[in-house]
Protein backbone atom coordinates (compact mmCIF):
# COMPACT_ATOMS: atom_id res chain seq x y z
CA UNK A 1 0.00 0.00 0.00
CA UNK A 2 1.65 3.27 -1.12
CA UNK A 3 -1.43 6.11 -1.12
CA UNK A 4 -4.83 5.91 0.01
CA UNK A 5 -6.52 7.82 -3.16
CA UNK A 6 -9.54 5.71 -3.47
CA UNK A 7 -11.16 2.78 -1.44
CA UNK A 8 -10.78 0.34 -4.15
CA UNK A 9 -7.37 0.58 -4.69
CA UNK A 10 -7.59 -1.59 -1.07
CA UNK A 11 -8.22 -5.25 -0.56
CA UNK A 12 -10.19 -6.83 1.95
CA UNK A 13 -7.31 -7.91 3.95
CA UNK A 14 -5.51 -4.50 3.63
CA UNK A 15 -8.76 -2.80 4.80
CA UNK A 16 -8.70 -5.47 7.90
CA UNK A 17 -5.29 -4.44 8.16
CA UNK A 18 -5.93 -0.98 9.22
CA UNK A 19 -8.90 -1.55 11.00
CA UNK A 20 -7.12 -3.57 13.23
CA UNK A 21 -4.46 -1.49 13.56
CA UNK A 22 -6.72 1.06 14.26
CA UNK A 23 -8.60 -0.70 17.00
CA UNK A 24 -4.64 -1.09 18.76
CA UNK A 25 -3.88 2.66 18.22
CA UNK A 26 -7.48 3.71 19.93
CA UNK A 27 -6.66 1.20 23.20
CA UNK A 28 -2.98 2.55 23.43
CA UNK A 29 -4.88 6.71 23.37
CA UNK A 30 -6.71 5.40 26.14
CA UNK A 31 -4.61 3.75 27.93
CA UNK A 32 -2.11 6.11 27.40
CA UNK A 33 0.27 4.07 26.29
CA UNK A 34 2.84 5.84 24.29
CA UNK A 35 2.85 5.29 20.26
CA UNK A 36 5.69 7.63 18.39
CA UNK A 37 5.35 5.48 15.13
CA UNK A 38 5.94 8.22 13.17
CA UNK A 39 8.62 10.64 15.38
CA UNK A 40 10.22 13.39 13.09
CA UNK A 41 7.80 12.58 10.57
CA UNK A 42 5.40 15.12 8.83
CA UNK A 43 2.50 15.10 7.02
CA UNK A 44 1.30 18.20 4.94
CA UNK A 45 -2.50 18.88 4.47
CA UNK A 46 -3.72 20.57 1.69
CA UNK A 47 -7.04 21.72 1.92
CA UNK A 48 -9.33 23.36 -0.76
CA UNK A 49 -12.61 23.00 0.77
CA UNK A 50 -13.76 23.56 4.64
CA UNK A 51 -13.42 21.15 7.11
CA UNK A 52 -13.65 20.11 10.95
CA UNK A 53 -13.23 16.71 11.49
CA UNK A 54 -10.56 15.69 8.43
CA UNK A 55 -8.30 18.59 9.63
CA UNK A 56 -8.69 18.22 13.42
CA UNK A 57 -8.31 14.84 12.93
CA UNK A 58 -5.18 14.40 10.93
CA UNK A 59 -3.50 16.94 12.49
CA UNK A 60 -3.65 15.85 16.01
CA UNK A 61 -3.23 12.06 14.86
CA UNK A 62 0.28 13.19 13.52
CA UNK A 63 1.35 15.15 17.27
CA UNK A 64 -0.04 11.72 18.70
CA UNK A 65 2.30 9.60 16.53
CA UNK A 66 5.37 11.72 17.61
CA UNK A 67 5.19 13.56 13.98
CA UNK A 68 3.91 17.05 13.22
CA UNK A 69 1.34 18.24 10.42
CA UNK A 70 1.30 21.29 8.44
CA UNK A 71 -1.94 22.88 7.59
CA UNK A 72 -1.90 24.25 3.71
CA UNK A 73 -4.92 26.10 2.49
CA UNK A 74 -4.87 26.85 -0.92
CA UNK A 75 -5.75 30.41 -0.25
CA UNK A 76 -2.20 30.68 0.81
CA UNK A 77 -0.40 27.68 -1.33
CA UNK A 78 0.77 28.38 -4.93
CA UNK A 79 -1.61 25.73 -6.36
CA UNK A 80 -4.24 28.36 -5.54
CA UNK A 81 -2.74 30.53 -8.10
CA UNK A 82 -2.16 28.19 -11.09
CA UNK A 83 0.32 26.09 -9.68
CA UNK A 84 0.87 22.85 -11.34
CA UNK A 85 -0.11 20.15 -9.40
CA UNK A 86 2.68 18.15 -10.73
CA UNK A 87 5.54 20.99 -9.68
CA UNK A 88 3.56 21.16 -6.57
CA UNK A 89 3.93 17.52 -6.08
CA UNK A 90 7.52 17.41 -6.82
CA UNK A 91 8.40 20.21 -4.44
CA UNK A 92 6.52 19.10 -1.90
CA UNK A 93 7.83 15.64 -2.32
CA UNK A 94 11.42 17.13 -0.85
CA UNK A 95 9.88 18.22 2.46
CA UNK A 96 6.98 16.19 3.80
CA UNK A 97 6.63 12.42 4.33
CA UNK A 98 3.36 12.10 3.46
CA UNK A 99 0.37 14.74 2.11
CA UNK A 100 -3.05 14.75 2.81
CA UNK A 101 -5.49 16.75 0.02
CA UNK A 102 -8.89 17.80 0.27
CA UNK A 103 -10.08 19.11 -3.23
CA UNK A 104 -12.60 18.58 -5.93
CA UNK A 105 -11.11 16.14 -8.97
CA UNK A 106 -10.29 12.73 -8.15
CA UNK A 107 -7.91 13.44 -10.94
CA UNK A 108 -5.51 15.98 -8.81
CA UNK A 109 -5.48 13.65 -6.13
CA UNK A 110 -4.01 10.57 -8.76
CA UNK A 111 -1.80 13.43 -10.07
CA UNK A 112 -0.05 13.91 -7.06
CA UNK A 113 0.66 10.69 -6.79
CA UNK A 114 1.97 10.30 -10.01
CA UNK A 115 4.31 13.14 -9.67
CA UNK A 116 5.10 12.83 -6.08
CA UNK A 117 7.28 10.44 -4.41
CA UNK A 118 6.21 10.23 -0.97
CA UNK A 119 2.38 8.73 0.38
CA UNK A 120 -0.66 10.89 -0.51
CA UNK A 121 -4.06 10.18 1.25
CA UNK A 122 -7.61 11.33 -0.25
CA UNK A 123 -8.89 13.30 2.22
CA UNK A 124 -12.08 13.93 0.45
CA UNK A 125 -12.89 14.56 -3.38
CA UNK A 126 -16.40 15.08 -5.48
CA UNK A 127 -15.76 11.17 -6.62
CA UNK A 128 -14.76 9.24 -2.51
CA UNK A 129 -14.27 9.79 1.02
CA UNK A 130 -11.67 7.11 1.70
CA UNK A 131 -10.85 8.02 5.16
CA UNK A 132 -14.67 8.20 6.68
CA UNK A 133 -15.59 5.12 5.68
CA UNK A 134 -12.69 3.34 6.59
CA UNK A 135 -13.71 5.12 10.37
CA UNK A 136 -17.53 4.42 9.34
CA UNK A 137 -15.84 0.38 8.91
CA UNK A 138 -14.29 0.89 12.07
CA UNK A 139 -17.48 2.16 14.03
CA UNK A 140 -20.11 -0.99 12.19
CA UNK A 141 -17.37 -3.46 13.69
CA UNK A 142 -17.62 -1.92 17.05
CA UNK A 143 -21.45 -2.14 17.82
CA UNK A 144 -22.02 -5.11 15.33
CA UNK A 145 -19.06 -7.78 16.07
CA UNK A 146 -18.37 -8.16 12.17
CA UNK A 147 -19.96 -7.43 8.53
CA UNK A 148 -20.90 -10.88 7.60
CA UNK A 149 -25.10 -10.69 6.96
CA UNK A 150 -25.32 -6.96 7.69
CA UNK A 151 -27.51 -4.55 5.73
CA UNK A 152 -26.21 -1.62 5.14
CA UNK A 153 -28.71 1.31 3.36
CA UNK A 154 -27.60 4.85 2.59
CA UNK A 155 -30.67 7.31 2.24
CA UNK A 156 -29.82 10.79 0.30
CA UNK A 157 -27.35 12.04 -2.29
CA UNK A 158 -25.80 9.46 -4.50
CA UNK A 159 -22.46 11.50 -3.81
CA UNK A 160 -18.97 10.85 -2.75
CA UNK A 161 -20.12 9.30 0.35
CA UNK A 162 -22.36 7.05 -1.02
CA UNK A 163 -19.73 5.67 -3.96
CA UNK A 164 -16.96 5.00 -1.33
CA UNK A 165 -19.60 3.47 1.25
CA UNK A 166 -20.62 1.22 -1.46
CA UNK A 167 -17.08 0.37 -2.09
CA UNK A 168 -16.07 -0.38 1.39
CA UNK A 169 -19.45 -1.86 2.32
CA UNK A 170 -19.37 -4.81 -0.65
CA UNK A 171 -15.29 -4.96 0.04
CA UNK A 172 -16.35 -5.99 3.58
CA UNK A 173 -18.87 -8.13 2.70
CA UNK A 174 -22.11 -6.25 3.89
CA UNK A 175 -25.50 -6.15 1.41
CA UNK A 176 -25.46 -2.35 0.30
CA UNK A 177 -28.17 -0.95 -0.79
CA UNK A 178 -28.96 3.06 -2.09
CA UNK A 179 -31.85 4.90 -1.71
CA UNK A 180 -31.77 8.17 -4.03
CA UNK A 181 -33.67 10.25 -6.27
CA UNK A 182 -33.46 8.77 -10.19
CA UNK A 183 -30.98 12.04 -11.67
CA UNK A 184 -28.72 11.44 -8.45
CA UNK A 185 -27.37 7.91 -8.92
CA UNK A 186 -23.69 7.16 -7.50
CA UNK A 187 -21.42 6.22 -10.18
CA UNK A 188 -22.29 3.94 -12.52
CA UNK A 189 -19.10 1.99 -12.46
CA UNK A 190 -18.74 1.70 -9.35
CA UNK A 191 -22.34 0.07 -9.18
CA UNK A 192 -21.89 -2.06 -11.90
CA UNK A 193 -18.56 -3.13 -9.76
CA UNK A 194 -21.00 -3.45 -6.81
CA UNK A 195 -23.24 -5.85 -8.48
CA UNK A 196 -20.50 -8.25 -10.07
CA UNK A 197 -19.13 -8.64 -6.90
CA UNK A 198 -21.58 -8.42 -4.02
CA UNK A 199 -25.61 -7.74 -2.83
CA UNK A 200 -25.96 -4.33 -4.42
CA UNK A 201 -29.15 -2.56 -4.89
CA UNK A 202 -30.35 1.33 -6.07
CA UNK A 203 -33.40 2.27 -5.70
CA UNK A 204 -36.30 5.64 -5.17
CA UNK A 205 -37.90 3.47 -2.41
CA UNK A 206 -36.61 4.77 0.83
CA UNK A 207 -38.96 2.06 2.53
CA UNK A 208 -38.09 -0.57 1.05
CA UNK A 209 -34.15 0.30 0.86
CA UNK A 210 -34.64 1.03 5.06
CA UNK A 211 -36.36 -2.61 5.37
CA UNK A 212 -34.52 -4.58 7.71
CA UNK A 213 -31.37 -2.58 7.59
CA UNK A 214 -28.82 -3.06 10.23
CA UNK A 215 -27.24 0.41 9.32
CA UNK A 216 -28.98 3.55 8.45
CA UNK A 217 -26.42 5.90 6.34
CA UNK A 218 -27.20 9.33 5.54
CA UNK A 219 -25.45 12.55 4.46
CA UNK A 220 -26.29 16.33 3.20
CA UNK A 221 -28.37 17.16 0.18
CA UNK A 222 -25.82 19.40 -1.07
CA UNK A 223 -22.29 18.76 -0.64
CA UNK A 224 -19.60 21.30 -0.44
CA UNK A 225 -19.10 23.23 -4.04
CA UNK A 226 -22.81 22.54 -4.56
CA UNK A 227 -23.69 25.51 -2.53
CA UNK A 228 -25.57 27.22 -5.75
CA UNK A 229 -28.06 23.88 -5.59
CA UNK A 230 -28.94 23.99 -2.57
CA UNK A 231 -32.35 25.42 -2.96
CA UNK A 232 -33.58 23.23 -6.06
CA UNK A 233 -31.91 20.04 -4.21
CA UNK A 234 -34.31 20.56 -0.90
CA UNK A 235 -36.68 20.06 -3.53
CA UNK A 236 -35.25 17.30 -5.10
CA UNK A 237 -34.52 14.95 -2.08
CA UNK A 238 -37.65 15.86 -0.44
CA UNK A 239 -38.82 12.69 1.75
CA UNK A 240 -35.23 10.87 0.97
CA UNK A 241 -34.92 11.51 5.61
CA UNK A 242 -33.90 9.19 7.81
CA UNK A 243 -37.04 9.76 10.22
CA UNK A 244 -38.76 7.80 13.39
CA UNK A 245 -41.08 5.95 10.61
CA UNK A 246 -37.91 4.73 8.27
CA UNK A 247 -36.35 3.79 11.45
CA UNK A 248 -39.62 1.38 12.30
CA UNK A 249 -38.59 -0.32 9.01
CA UNK A 250 -35.53 -1.30 10.34
CA UNK A 251 -34.03 -3.75 12.45
CA UNK A 252 -34.72 -2.87 16.21
CA UNK A 253 -31.29 -2.09 16.84
CA UNK A 254 -30.18 -0.67 13.62
CA UNK A 255 -27.16 2.01 14.39
CA UNK A 256 -27.00 5.23 12.43
CA UNK A 257 -24.47 6.67 11.14
CA UNK A 258 -23.63 10.35 8.97
CA UNK A 259 -20.18 11.36 8.23
CA UNK A 260 -21.18 14.52 9.49
CA UNK A 261 -21.71 17.89 9.49
CA UNK A 262 -25.69 17.26 9.59
CA UNK A 263 -28.59 19.10 8.74
CA UNK A 264 -31.48 18.38 11.19
CA UNK A 265 -34.80 18.35 9.48
CA UNK A 266 -33.26 17.74 6.33
CA UNK A 267 -31.37 14.20 5.87
CA UNK A 268 -32.35 13.09 8.81
CA UNK A 269 -34.81 14.32 11.81
CA UNK A 270 -33.15 16.02 15.18
CA UNK A 271 -35.13 13.01 16.77
CA UNK A 272 -33.34 10.45 14.99
CA UNK A 273 -30.34 12.06 15.30
CA UNK A 274 -30.10 12.58 19.26
CA UNK A 275 -31.26 8.62 19.95
CA UNK A 276 -27.93 8.23 18.04
CA UNK A 277 -25.63 10.25 19.42
CA UNK A 278 -23.27 7.68 20.72
CA UNK A 279 -22.63 5.62 17.83
CA UNK A 280 -22.66 9.33 15.73
CA UNK A 281 -20.19 10.45 17.56
CA UNK A 282 -17.80 7.48 17.81
CA UNK A 283 -17.79 7.26 14.43
CA UNK A 284 -16.32 10.66 14.16
CA UNK A 285 -13.77 9.75 16.81
CA UNK A 286 -12.71 6.73 14.79
CA UNK A 287 -11.72 9.60 12.57
CA UNK A 288 -9.21 9.82 14.42
CA UNK A 289 -8.23 6.45 15.51
CA UNK A 290 -8.65 4.94 11.52
CA UNK A 291 -6.49 7.91 10.34
CA UNK A 292 -3.57 7.42 12.31
CA UNK A 293 -3.72 3.33 11.17
CA UNK A 294 -3.41 4.71 7.77
CA UNK A 295 -0.56 7.40 8.44
CA UNK A 296 1.57 4.41 10.50
CA UNK A 297 0.43 1.98 7.04
CA UNK A 298 1.83 4.74 4.51
CA UNK A 299 4.23 6.79 6.42
CA UNK A 300 6.65 4.74 9.30
CA UNK A 301 9.37 3.42 8.08
CA UNK A 302 9.25 -0.18 7.62
N1 LIG B 1 -16.89 14.05 7.71
C1 LIG B 1 -15.95 14.95 7.40
O1 LIG B 1 -15.10 14.70 6.54
O2 LIG B 1 -16.01 16.10 8.11
P1 LIG B 1 -15.22 17.45 7.82
O3 LIG B 1 -15.76 18.01 6.52
O4 LIG B 1 -15.50 18.31 9.00
O5 LIG B 1 -13.76 17.13 7.69
N1 LIG C 1 -20.82 14.88 0.81
C1 LIG C 1 -20.25 15.83 1.73
C2 LIG C 1 -19.39 15.12 2.72
C3 LIG C 1 -18.75 16.01 3.75
C4 LIG C 1 -17.87 15.27 4.71
C5 LIG C 1 -19.46 16.88 0.96
O1 LIG C 1 -18.74 16.50 0.02
O2 LIG C 1 -19.56 18.05 1.29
Amino acid sequence: MKHLLKLQDLTKEQILEILNLADQLKFEKKNNIPHPYLAGKTLGMIFQKSSTRTRVSFEVGMYQLGGSALFLSNRDLQIGRGEPVEDTARVLSRYLDGIMIRTFEQAEVEALAQYGSIPIINGLTDYCHPCQVLADLMTIREYKGGFDGLKMTFIGDGNNMANSLIVGGITMGMEVCIACPENHKPDAALMEWAKENGKFTCTSDIKAAAKDADVLYTDVWASMGQEGEADLRKKEFAGFCIDAELMSLAKPDAMVLHCLPAHRGEEITAEVFEAHADELFEEAENRLHAQKAVLVKLMADK
